[in-house]
C-alpha cells in the first residue's frame, strides 16, 4: 500500500462512524493525521472511538443537514486547529421507488443530507481553509449522479448536485492551494446497501464491467491521494471509481 504523509494535518470526515468514512479515517490516522469523525449515530460513533483508543481520533455528533449544528462544531474545532481536509461523505440512499410514488418527506430528506449537507460543511469550513491558504475537499458523490439510477431519483439528483457543487466551488478556490474534487464510486458492500431492495443492488452490480463490488480500501486509496499535499493541480474535477461503468 502507498504511504501518504498527513503529518500535522487535521481532517474532518462526515459520516465517519462506519463504511467508507471510517476506513478513510483509519488510513488518515495511520498516515499521521488528526481526525474528527462526524456522525448522527451516537452509539456507533462512541463505540468506534472507544475501541480505536487513538489519541488523534475525535468525534462530534453532527447532523450535516443542520447548518447551525455544523457551524457550532466547526467553530469549536477551529478554536484550536485548522481544518486542512474535509471529506463530505455522510449520505443515505433512501428506499427504492419510482419518482411518482416516492415519499415526499423522504425525497427532501435525501437532498437535505446528501447535497445540502455537503454545502453546509463547505460553507462553514472553507473560510478556515482560505485563511490558511490550504485545503483539500473530497465530495463523495456516486455513479448514480452521473448515470441516474432508476427508482433512485432523489439519490441520483442529490449526487448530480454534489458534482455541480464541486465544479463551482473548485473554480471559486482555484487561485489558492485548495483543491475540491468529487469521487463517483460504484456499489461497495457497506451498510448503506441495506436501505435498497436486493433487486436494485443486483441491477447496479450487473452494470459494472469489473463484475464485482468496489472494495472499500480501493475507494480509500483514491480519496487519500486527492486529500494529500501531492494533489497540487487537480480541482473542480470528478474522479471515477465505478469499475468501468461510467463512460465519462
Ligand atoms: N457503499 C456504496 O455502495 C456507495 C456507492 C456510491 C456512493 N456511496 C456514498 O458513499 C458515502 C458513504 O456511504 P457508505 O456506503 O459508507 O454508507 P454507510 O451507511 O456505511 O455510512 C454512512 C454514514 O453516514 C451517516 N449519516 C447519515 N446521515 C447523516 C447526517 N445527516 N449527518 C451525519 N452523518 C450522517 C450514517 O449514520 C453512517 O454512519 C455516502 O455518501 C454514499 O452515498 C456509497
Amino acid at each position: 500500500m502507498n504511504k501518504f504523509d498527513f503529518n500535522n494535518r487535521t481532517a474532518v470526515i462526515t459520516g465517519g462512524a462506519q463504511g467508507f468514512g471510517l476506513d478513510i479515517a483509519k488510513r488518515f490516522l495511520d498516515s499521521g493525521a488528526k481526525v474528527f469523525i462526524w456522525d448522527i449515530d451516537e452509539k456507533l460513533i462512541r463505540s468506534v472511538v472507544d475501541e480505536a483508543k487513538n489519541p488523534n481520533l475525535f468525534y462530534n455528533l453532527v447532523d450535516v443537514s443542520n447548518y447551525q449544528n455544523v457551524e457550532k462544531i466547526v467553530s469549536e474545532i477551529t478554536s484550536n486547529n485548522n481544518i486542512d481536509i474535509l471529506i463530505n461523505n455522510a449520505g443515505i440512499t433512501g428506499p427504492t421507488a419510482p419518482l411518482w410514488e416516492y415519499d415526499l418527506e423522504m425525497w427532501n430528506k435525501i437532498i437535505q443530507i446528501n447535497l445540502i449537507g455537503a454545502f453546509n460543511c463547505c460553507r462553514a469550513i472553507v473560510p478556515n481553509m482560505i485563511k490558511n491558504n490550504y485545503g483539500r475537499i473530497v465530495n463523495v458523490a456516486s455513479v448514480a449522479g452521473k448515470d441516474g439510477n432508476a427508482n433512485a431519483s432523489a439519490y441520483s439528483s442529490g449526487k448530480a448536485g454534489t458534482i455541480g457543487l464541486t465544479k463551482s466551488l473548485g473554480k471559486e478556490l482555484a487561485d489558492k492551494d485548495i483543491a475540491v474534487n468529487a469521487v463517483t464510486p460504484a456499489g461497495a458492500k457497506t451498510r448503506i446497501l441495506d436501505q435498497m431492495s436486493k433487486e436494485h443492488v443486483q441491477r447496479m452490480l450487473s452494470k459494472v464491467p469489473r463484475g464485482r463490488f468496489l472494495e472499500i480500501h480501493e475507494f480509500t486509496s483514491l480519496v487519500c491521494w486527492l486529500s494529500s499535499e501531492e494533489n497540487t493541480f487537480s480541482t473542480a474535477a470528478v474522479f471515477d471509481i465505478s469499475g468501468g461503468r461510467s463512460t465519462y
